[in-house]
């Protein structure tokens, strides 16, 4: 999830960024893509797989990865199981992918980043690919552009780079992910999703139309992107939640701002946004920042584990579930809701509303509104999975189990 926004293209075909990104990723115990990659003499084409429906590989994007990996395979040669495979053999030989989200994907949480990025590293081992996970990511990057931050764990920065070809438009780590391991990272999973513009056509139609666009990407976030790199590097929280927030609302400016304008947070966004906002303000020190991509879910980001606790509450509140099942209701990270003293819908009922809560208006509660939390903490990136019961294809027939 990006706290400094990557929206708008330099150059279109190489998914080369306008500006300078950071992301945070995501605890892959909570939130991952799964992929296994398999050769043989036998396969015919190219094929994958995405939560076992078959999809087309024909698109630039998908080409283009395929073509930069098989550029860079080297000899595999595996004794005890009697696989070789010279260097010059990848060009004629096929493979079967097959992804999984451990998230649903109907979420809209299921970005192209954790896909292309798993996509590229699985295929990086597959083919005995030496290139590091920098030089991996200006692969990932022409799949999605956020797919080059998502090789990594931690916190990272998408550098913009010089050549024109891209080389040096590479994800680095600032951090790795037990750095700063007070972050509690909380997604609200809103009910509503709409169809949503997609971030490729939404951000060429930002960059064409909003005249707001080029001061953002030249004179804002370049300066934005060195404050929340020391911020990052300090553990210093007051000042990642306040660029964290003022990034995602002039990322959603810069979106009405386009024409026809994009809209992709939601009243319940706004509701949950003005929640922290308020709770904020009155302990006078942040204590949780929002954020949101190109939709309406929102991803809160708690100071440490008590304050965690607190926003929970809060949420809990406002958007209690529809349902008794709690256990449904609040997944991942199962914890903090331990800690936050809820065990079932009766503690649900019974929370006090927030003291900074004045008005009526606010002390309203919002049912079906919100279909799940996930919490969850900053993770790691990419990593092989060796155990072959994991795998997604079927050693025999190379299909999807
Ligand atoms: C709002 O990486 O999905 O999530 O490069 O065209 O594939 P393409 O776009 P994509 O855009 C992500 C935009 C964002 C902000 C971000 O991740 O920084």
């Amino acid at each position: 999830m990006s706290v400094i926004k990557y929206w708008g293209k330099r150059d279109e075909k190489l998914i080369l960024a306008m500006n300078e990104s950071i992301s945070v990723t995501f605890d892959p115990t909570h939130l991952c893509t799964t992929t296994t990659v398999a050769v043989s003499p036998v396969f015919d084409r190219d094929r994958m797989w995405l939560n076992g429906k078959e999809m087309s590989l024909s698109g630039r994007r998908y080409q283009n990865c395929l073509r930069e990996i098989r550029a860079r395979a080297n000899d595999v040669e595996d004794e005890t199981k009697g696989i070789k495979i010279a260097k010059n053999d990848w060009e004629k030989l096929h493979v079967h992918i097959s992804s999984n989200n451990n998230f649903p994907t109907a979420a809209g949480l299921a970005s192209s980043a954790s896909g292309f990025a798993c996509l590229v590293f699985a295929l990086a081992k597959l083919m005995n690919v030496q290139e590091d996970n920098g030089k991996l990511s200006a692969i990932a990057r022409q799949g999605s552009g956020s797919a080059c931050r998502s090789l990594h764990g931690g916190f990272v920065k998408w550098v913009m780079g010089k050549e024109e070809d891209g080389s040096d438009s590479i994800a680095v780590q600032l951090v790795d992910e037990k750095y700063w391991d007070d972050l509690v990272i909380i997604i609200a999973v809103v009910s509503s999703q709409q169809k949503e513009t997609s971030s490729s056509s939404g951000m060429l139609q930002t960059v064409e139309t909003s005249t707001l666009m080029e001061y953002r990407a030249k004179e804002v976030v370049p300066k934005r992107v060195i404050e929340m790199e020391e911020a990052i590097k300090n553990r210093d929280f007051s000042t990642f939640a306040r660029l964290t927030c003022a990034e995602n609302n002039q990322f959603h400016a810069i979106c009405l701002d386009t024409s026809p304008p994009i809209f992709y947070m939601n009243d319940t966004s706004h509701r949950i946004i003005s929640c922290v906002e308020k709770w904020n303000r009155s302990v006078g020190t942040p204590q949780a920042a929002y954020t949101c991509d190109a939709g309406p879910n929102v991803v809160l980001m708690a100071r440490d584990r008590e304050a965690a606790t607190l926003l929970l509450r809060r949420l809990l509140f406002h958007f209690p579930p529809n349902s008794t099942d709690i256990d449904s209701y609040v997944v991942g990270d199962k914890l903090i809701l331990k800690d936050a003293g809820v065990q079932n819908i009766n503690d649900v009922e019974s929370l006090p509303p927030p003291p900074e809560i004045e008005d009526d208006v606010l002390n309203y509660k919002y049912k079906d509104e919100i279909r799940y939390f996930i919490c969850t903490r900053p993770g790691k990136g990419a990593v092989l999975l060796t155990d072959e019961s994991q795998a997604l294809l079927d050693p025999e027939t190379g299909l999807p189990k």
